[in-house]
């Protein structure tokens, strides 16, 4: 009995926010933005789209591309540290909107890496023999949490969904997953109020503390050491040595942090893929849009190896190695 992936699917927002309008926001050179990052462009919510909104559009395609129907999916998992709402959770409004009767449905926060602890999740739940389909999902609308006067910080982010339809098989699919945290350097990237340490007061709005504070160059330098570390164990637990990685599809949080890792890795940057110019860091969603975006392109054929590695707020850190089986 193996985990397969079955189905792909993502959303994103019409809006399209160059680095020539931010250089009109903040101080800031699109020269700047695009050697320190490699973004371009990347695309923004508008203020009444929820996250919900491209999660459910997200989900309905990996579905569809699973050739499944939403009643066939036994349990919903969403990736976010931007949900619609504290509570209920977003994978509650994603199961109902997409017609799932009383599936079971919930909300995971990883930050960065949260598609991969989601998708640790989803895969234990079938080899335990719990569930059979599960539907994984990365969401997230940093916009609505960037403090858009903060150059340090706006120039990084975007918005939209990704999804994965997980299943159960003959076939192994999974390879393996790998997940880590220190919660010890949490503040180095973090949203200081808004939950009970910190609730929502005049002082926590006047004071901007709704908005994701990042020591950037502490998270460029854990990100760089620990993504290939934990891509190397995640290969080694699957028995796949690095040049048999087909195509390798890192967390988009900086193309440098791509390249480093990649480097790091001994792949060849024509086997890494990239789309941060695109869409920008658009955390627990960017490994399934990735994903998916690849997978569109014709850049992944039946049997590939495939590698994901992410690093985020938590810190949290992780790798999994899949073999690509659609048939
Ligand atoms: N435009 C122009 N100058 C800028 C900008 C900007 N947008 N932002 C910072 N600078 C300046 C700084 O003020 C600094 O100036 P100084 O030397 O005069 O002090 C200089 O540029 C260099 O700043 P650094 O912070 O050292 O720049 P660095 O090369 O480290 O790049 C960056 C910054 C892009 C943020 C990088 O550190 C990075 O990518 N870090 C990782 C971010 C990440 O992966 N985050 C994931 C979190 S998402 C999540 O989990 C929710």
């Amino acid at each position: 009995m193996g985990v397969v992936v079955k189905g792909l699917g993502a959303s994103l927002p019409e809006k399209i926010l160059t680095n020539q309008d931010l250089e009109k926001m903040v101080d800031t050179s699109d020269e700047w933005i695009t050697t320190r990052t490699g973004i371009k462009t990347r695309r923004i919510s508008k203020k009444d789209e929820p996250s919900s909104k491209f999660a459910i559009e997200a989900g309905r395609m990996a579905i569809e591309d699973a050739g499944m129907k939403p009643s066939d999916i036994d349990v919903v998992i969403v990736a976010t540290v931007t949900p619609d709402m504290m509570f209920p959770s977003t994978g509650c409004i994603v199961a109902s909107e997409l017609g799932m009767g009383e599936t079971p449905a919930f909300d995971i926060s990883a930050g960065c890496s949260g598609f991969l602890y989601a998708m640790n999740i989803a895969d234990s739940f079938i080899r335990a023999g719990k569930y059979s389909t599960a539907l994984v999902m990365g969401v997230e609308e940093l916009s609505k949490i960037t403090d858009w006067t903060d150059r340090s910080t706006c120039v990084l982010f975007g918005d939209g969904a990704g999804a994965a339809v997980l299943t159960r098989s003959e076939e192994e699919g999974i390879l393996s997953i790998e997940i880590r945290s220190d919660g010890s350097k949490g503040e180095l990237l973090y949203m200081p109020a808004g939950g009970s340490r910190m609730p929502a007061s005049e002082y926590t709005v006047k004071n901007r503390l709704h908005y994701v504070k990042m020591n950037g160059r502490e998270v460029f330098k854990y990100a760089v050491t620990k993504m290939p570390a934990i891509s190397k164990e995640a290969l080694e637990k699957a028995g796949v040595s690095v040049d048999q990685v087909d195509l390798f599809i890192p967390h988009q949080a900086n193309q440098r942090i791509t390249e480093s890792t990649g480097e790091r890795l001994g792949i060849d940057p024509s086997r890494v893929f990239s789309n941060i110019a695109k869409y920008g860091n658009t955390s627990a969603a960017s490994i399934p849009i990735a994903w998916w975006e690849a997978y569109k392109e014709g850049k992944i054929k039946e049997g590939d190896i495939i590698l994901l590695a992410a690093f985020g707020a938590g810190f949290t850190w992780g790798a999994a190695v899949v073999k690509w089986r659609r048939k």
